[in-house]
């Protein structure tokens, strides 16, 4: 199996994601950590550990880290996540606890100690990320990719250009892509792309197993109306896409592409700017003396391939 690492902000969609990686047989989940983003880092690391006891997962170690972004404050959005970044479900206390150690220094060790180099996925502002990366930079030799739900080609969430996790920390992201690991970046452009119908939905809802149930519960709080199946919206994978992407990566088409953190105050900040230019650089104005990273950037993604992969492995149903 391919050793992982969810680093998450937990997270309705954070939630589908550790329940797929948890459930993929070729996934080997090495251990997960928190940083602030869709609620306060104590929340998040409460509904990791939730998550991971109802989904019946195996004891991995989950720490706390990041409390807040490199610079600015944490903003959470409670809007779209509730008031304990888990949809309000009403979900019961874990009685699992956190690791002893701080998330930098999990995801050091884990890294470390790992035969064969592991894949991060971050689905969270990334500020651990940038955190690890700047302070032991030996890991970079036992990473395999760091696959990461962030960024957009297009059309920003939080801010008309710029997705969630980037604008909350754009310092962060801006380490991470330029670390010298080989990234793909699944950005809003496919993570809003894909959808569980509202048919199978029901069908998680009602099912018997504590996990399935959870998942069918999260995906109901993530409604995509466009293509609602009668009573029954279809459910946003949202963070779970990335996970899928890394145990299918088939799923998506991708170009390696540079891509630059807008860092400047005001209504750009936070944006990924992606050069889709035939000649990037070859043309036009140079970057300069900033530092341009290339990325595999995302760009189509199989819909009903990913729907199905994230319904069979859940629901524990042999895939084709
Ligand atoms: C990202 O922001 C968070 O709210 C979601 O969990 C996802 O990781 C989407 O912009
Ligand atoms: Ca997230």
């Amino acid at each position: 199996p391919i050793p992982v690492i969810i680093d998450c902000d937990t997270g309705v969609d954070d939630a589908l994601a550790l329940l797929f990686a948890v459930r993929h047989p070729a996934l080997d989940l090495r251990a997960v950590t928190c940083a602030a983003g869709n609620t306060d880092v104590d929340g998040v690391v409460r509904n990791t550990l939730t998550v991971l006891e109802q989904a019946g997962a195996p004891p991995v170690p989950v720490a706390r880290g990041a409390e807040r972004p490199l610079v600015e404050p944490a903003r959470a959005p409670r809007h779209v996540h509730g008031e304990d970044g888990m949809g309000d479900l009403g979900l019961p206390a874990p009685a699992r606890t956190p690791a002893d150690v701080d998330a930098v220094t999990l995801l050091r060790r884990e890294i470390l100690a790992s035969p064969r180099p592991v894949t991060l996925i971050p689905t969270a502002p990334p500020t651990n990320i940038a955190l690890l990366l700047r302070t032991h930079p030996e890991v970079v030799r036992n990473i395999e990719r760091i696959v990461f739900m962030g960024g957009a080609v297009a059309t920003g969430n939080a801010t008309p250009v710029a997705e969630f996790n980037v604008w909350h920390d754009p310092e962060a992201a801006a380490i991470m892509l330029t670390a010298g690991v080989p990234i793909t970046m699944y950005g809003l452009d496919v993570f809003q792309r894909v959808v569980v119908p509202g048919t199978d939905v029901r069908r998680l809802r009602a099912s018997g197993d504590p996990a399935v149930r959870l998942a069918g519960e999260l995906l109901a709080h993530r409604p995509s109306a466009p293509e609602s199946d009668g009573d029954d919206p279809a459910g946003g994978l949202g963070d779970a896409g990335a996970v899928c992407a890394v145990a299918d990566p088939a799923g998506i088409s991708t170009r390696l592409l540079p891509v630059e953190v807008n860092l400047a105050p005001g209504p750009g900040r936070g944006q990924t700017i992606v050069d889709r230019r035939a000649r990037p650089g070859g043309s036009g104005i140079h970057a300069g003396e900033r530092e341009q990273a290339l990325v595999d950037v995302a760009l189509d993604v199989d819909v009903q391939r990913f729907a199905k992969l994230y319904l069979t492995t859940v629901e524990g149903i042999p895939g084709p």
